[in-house]
C-alpha cells in the first residue's frame, strides 16, 4: 500500500464517522512557546480540552482528525536504527467531548485489523498510581472486542502528557503490531484526556506538580505514520518504506532523515542559527554534512521528490548555504581534532561545536572534561556578552529597517486577504527575512490571479494613504472585543499589546476624515488589529510599493505568499 493512499484512507475512515478534517499545523507551534517544535498531534488542539465548546466554534465539530508533521530530537543518537526518526508523520483522532473510550478503541481495532488487515499482537493499559485508578474500563472495552486480546498492564509508559509547561493529559492504551522482523512496535497510543496538569512532565515525575480533573474526556490518538507504513508494507525498517529511498547504512540513513527534517523546518519558517529552533535546525544539517561525504544537493533533491503534490518543501539554499560553511570548518576542525586540542579551543578557534567534539570523541574512545569546557565559555561569554545584547528582542530573526517595513506589511497582508478573499481566513505561520515576508493561512482554494492583484492592490491603496500605525497596551478583554487577530491558540496576559493600523480608538492623529470613511466599516477607523510586540513603522508610507511574489500550497487547506517590498 502506497503512504498517500495511508493517509487518506486515515482520514477517510474517520471523516466517515463524524470528524472533521483538519490540516496538519506548522512545525513551529503558534499558541505553545514553551515548547520548539510540534512534537505531537495534540499540540494544535491542546486549549480544547478544557475548553470543549470552543472546538465547535472553531471547527464546527467536536472531533477532529489530521495527519500532523513533527519533529523530536531527544532521539537523535538512535536515528538510523529501524523505527527512530526526528521527522515523521502521526496520523491522528481527536475528540473533544464528542466520544469516550469505547468508541476510541473500537476505531483503533477496526482500523488497525478490518481497513489494514494488520493483527495486534498485544496492548496495554495503565496500572493506576496516585489519583489516577488502573484502567478497568479498557480493559473490558478491549476483552469485549477480542477475549483472546494479550493485554498488558504498563506505568508511566502509559500516562501520556503533558507537552511543554502545562496541558491535558491521561492514562492510554498501546496498540502493538508485530514488524518483518517479527519484533512488537508500538504503533498507536490512545490517550484519555482526563487531566490537567498545571506544571511539565517533569515536575509531574518528581511529585511537584499537581493532577486536576478535566471536567470533560477528551480524547487524543496518535499513530506514527513511517512505523505503520513499514508494517503495512512488510518492510523490515522505515528507511524501506516509500517515504525514504531504500537507505541501507546506518550513515545513509542518518543522512536522509536529517535532510528530511531539516527541509521541513525550514519550510516552516525556520532559517539556521545558534539559539533555539534554528540551533536545532542547524544542528541537523551539520549532522548530516559530517556524515555525507557527498554534497547533499542529490539527496535534498530525492527527498523533494518523494513528497511532491503532499507537501511543498523549498528554501533548500538554507541548507546548501549552511553546508558550504560547515563543510569549511569541519576540514579545520578535523586536522585540530586529531592533533589532539580540547573542546574549548577547537569551538572558539576553529568553530567546532561541542556535540560534534562529543560525537567524535565518543566514536574513538576519547573521555572529554564538559565541566572545563562550560567553564571556559562561560568565562568567554561574560567578555563578549555586551557585543550580542539586543540582538534577540522581539520575534522577528532581524530587526533592521526593511525586516520592520515587511513586518507592517504582513498586518496589512493578512487584513487584505480577510477583506478581499474571505473574511474568516486566519494566519497559520509567518516568517519575515531582509528580503521577503511569508505567510501561511488557511484558504480552501489556490488564489487567482485577479484575487492576487486585488489584494496587491488594497495593500498599496493602504500604504499610499499614508496610515498611522499605532500600538497600545489595553486589557486582554477589551482588545478582544475590539476583533483584534490573534495568534491561533496563543495564551495572552491580561493586559496585552496591539497594533493598529489607520488608526486607533484613543487616539486622533492619523487619517484625516475623509479618508477615514473610506477604511473598512467593521474594523471602525482602522484597516488591521492585531495582537503584536513590533517592531512596526510608525506610518504606512514609509513601505514601498508591495508585490506578491508566489503563491502556493503547503499543505491541504494551507496557502503560502511571499511578498516583498520594492
Ligand atoms: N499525544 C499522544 C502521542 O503523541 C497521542 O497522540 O503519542
Amino acid at each position: 500500500m502506497e503512504s498517500n493512499e495511508i493517509r487518506n484512507k486515515f482520514l477517510k475512515f474517520f471523516e466517515s464517522r463524524g470528524h472533521k478534517i483538519i490540516p496538519s499545523a506548522s512545525l513551529v507551534p503558534e499558541g505553545d512557546i514553551s515548547v520548539l517544535f510540534t512534537t505531537a498531534g495534540m499540540q494544535q488542539f491542546k486549549e480544547y480540552y478544557s475548553a470543549p465548546l470552543n472546538a465547535i466554534r472553531d471547527f464546527g465539530a467536536k472531533n477532529v482528525v489530521t495527519v500532523q508533521k513533527c519533529i523530536r530530537t531527544g532521539d537523535i543518537d538512535e536515528v538510523g536504527d529501524a523505527t527512530h526518526l526526528s521527522f515523521f508523520e502521526m496520523l491522528g483522532n481527536f475528540s473533544f467531548g464528542g466520544y469516550g473510550r469505547q468508541e476510541a478503541i473500537t476505531y483503533a481495532y477496526e482500523f488497525i485489523t478490518h481497513e489494514l488487515g494488520l493483527t495486534i499482537s498485544f496492548v496495554t493499559i495503565y496500572k493506576g498510581e496516585g489519583i489516577v485508578p488502573k484502567d478497568e474500563e479498557s480493559r473490558n472495552i478491549w476483552k469485549d472486542i477480542d477475549s483472546n486480546l494479550d493485554i498488558r498492564e504498563d506505568g508511566a509508559d502509559v500516562f501520556w502528557g503533558p507537552t511543554g509547561n502545562s496541558g491535558p493529559c491521561g492514562p492510554t492504551t498501546e496498540i502493538y503490531c508485530k514488524n518483518a522482523n517479527g519484533e512488537d512496535v508500538e504503533i498507536w497510543n490512545i490517550v484519555f484526556n482526563e487531566y490537567f496538569c498545571d506544571g511539565s512532565r517533569e515536575k509531574l515525575d518528581k511529585g511537584e506538580a499537581k493532577l486536576s480533573k478535566l471536567e470533560t474526556l477528551g480524547i487524543d490518538t496518535g499513530m506514527g505514520f513511517e512505523r505503520l507504513l513499514a508494517i503495512a508494507e512488510g518492510k523490515k525498517n522505515v528507511y524501506d518504506t516509500d517515504v525514504f529511498n531504500s537507505e541501507n547504512t546506518r550513515e545513509d540513513r542518518i543522512i536522509a532523515d536529517h535532510i528530511k527534517a531539516s527541509l521541513f523546518i525550514i519550510s516552516d519558517g525556520v532559517i539556521p542559527g545558534n539559539t533555539g529552533r534554528g540551533y536545532v535546525l542547524r544542528r541537523l544539517i551539520r549532522r548530516a554534512v559530517r556524515f555525507s561525504k557527498e554534497p547533499l544537493a542529490n539527496k535534498i533533491e530525492t527527498i523533494k521528490n518523494l513528497y511532491k503534490g503532499i507537501y511543498n518543501l523549498d528554501d533548500e539554499k538554507e541548507i546548501e548555504k549552511e553546508e558550504k560553511k560547515f563543510r569549511e570548518t569541519l576540514e579545520h576542525g578535523m586536522k585540530e581534532f586529531e592533533k589532539g586540542h580540547d573542546a574549548f579551543t577547537l569551538f572558539t578557534t576553529y568553530g567546532f561545536p561541542l556535540e560534534l567534539t562529543l560525537e567524535l570523541a565518543k566514536e574513538k574512545g576519547i573521555e572529554i572534561d564538559v565541566e572545563d569546557f562550560n567553564k571556559k565559555i562561560a568565562e568567554h561569554q561574560k567578555l563578549s556578552q555586551t557585543a550580542s545584547v539586543g540582538m534577540f528582542k522581539g520575534g522577528l530573526a532581524n530587526h533592521n529597517e526593511q525586516t520592520i517595513r515587511l513586518h507592517t506589511a504582513h498586518h496589512l497582508l493578512l487584513a487584505a486577504l480577510q477583506t478581499i478573499i474571505n473574511k474568516d481566513i486566519k494566519q497559520r505561520g509567518s516568517n519575515i527575512t531582509e528580503e521577503r515576508l511569508r505567510m501561511d493561512f488557511l484558504c480552501d482554494h489556490k488564489l487567482t490571479d485577479e484575487e492576487k492583484k486585488k489584494v496587491e492592490d488594497w495593500v498599496n491603496e493602504k500604504i499610499k494613504l499614508g496610515l498611522n500605525v499605532v500600538r497600545r497596551e489595553m486589557p486582554l478583554i477589551e482588545a478582544q472585543k475590539l476583533g483584534a487577530e490573534m495568534e491561533f491558540g496563543a495564551k495572552y496576559p491580561d493586559v496585552v499589546s496591539v497594533y493598529f493600523i489607520g488608526d486607533s480608538p484613543k487616539s486622533d492623529l492619523g487619517a484625516n476624515a475623509k479618508e477615514k470613511k473610506s477604511l473598512s466599516p467593521t474594523s471602525g477607523n482602522h484597516v488591521s488589529i492585531e495582537f503584536c510586540g513590533g517592531p512596526h513603522v510608525k506610518n504606512t508610507r514609509e513601505l514601498s510599493e508591495f508585490k506578491i511574489q508566489k503563491e502556493e500550497a503547503v499543505a491541504a487547506g494551507i496557502r503560502r505568499i511571499k511578498a516583498v517590498l520594492v
